[in-house]
């Protein structure tokens, strides 16, 4: 396990008192989701939840690269340990910048969706470098749909918009300044406390389409066809 992930993980579970300290103290994070971005697509009895090493993900088997508390299943998403057309549903949030062929991972996906399943797939555009446990490269809503196979888009949109993209950098950038990592952690926190309210900017920017230019994380969601039957209406 990389050390970014062995972090990722510790940060949000950890009983220690330093770790509590930390989570307590640390600043909210430089964004806010667009209350648009649509959730409501079906669940089934069986639904797949990629890259989900550190959380908990009731109702889905949780598949990561690592194995830890909260992963069900170790595996490579390139390489899914499941027959064709078992899951109604797959989510696939910040996973895909982290595949060195994240085509073969789209292929996975798009095999192991039941017919009239639905993928949401998330995925970083404008965003600092962060290796869990590499970082290949970035995607937007295009990029997305060119890679998404047979299956039908049915909603897409920015999750993350331009304020969370300049907050997250300005806090890199800041952090670049300071040598060691205790004066990193005081800038990040310091720079995080100060510029966290100008997040809230994103509610007015992500209502317009020229906020792709600088946008965050992107979303879409996927729908794979049943035969013989008509594509839902876009959203
Ligand atoms: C940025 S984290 C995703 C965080 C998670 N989606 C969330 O929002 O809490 C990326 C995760 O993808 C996992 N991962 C990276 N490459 C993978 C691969 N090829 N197959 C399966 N999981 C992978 C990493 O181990 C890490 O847990």
């Amino acid at each position: 396990m990389t050390q970014n992930t062995q972090q990722l993980i510790r940060s949000r579970n950890s009983s220690r008192w330093i770790h509590r300290l930390a989570r307590w103290i640390s600043p909210p994070a430089p964004l806010v989701m667009n209350p648009a971005e649509p959730r409501d697509f079906p669940l089934g009895r069986w639904n797949l939840y990629l890259g989900g090493a550190g959380a908990r993900v009731p109702g889905y088997v949780n598949v990561d690269l690592v194995a830890h508390p909260g992963v069900d299943t170790v595996a490579d998403v390139k390489i899914l340990p499941f027959p064709t057309g078992l899951f109604t549903r797959v989510e696939c949030d910040a996973v895909l910048e982290h595949v060195r062929d994240p085509e073969a991972a789209m292929r996975e996906i798009e095999r192991v969706l039941q017919p009239g399943g639905f993928a949401h797939v998330v995925t970083p555009f404008c965003h600092p470098l962060h290796r869990y446990p590499e970082d290949y490269r970035r995607f937007n809503i295009p990029a997305l749909q060119a890679m998404s196979g047979s299956l039908e888009l049915v909603a897409a949109g920015w999750r993350t918009g331009p304020t969370a993209t300049l907050l997250a950098v300005v806090i890199e950038y800041v952090k670049l300044l300071f040598p060691g990592n205790a004066w990193r952690a005081a800038a990040h926190l310091a720079v995080g406390w100060l510029t966290f309210p100008l997040r809230y900017l994103d509610l007015i920017l992500l209502r317009r389409p020229e906020a792709a230019c600088l946008g965050n994380h992107c979303y879409v969601w996927l729908r794979k066809p049943e035969a013989g039957r008509p594509s839902p209406t876009s959203r």
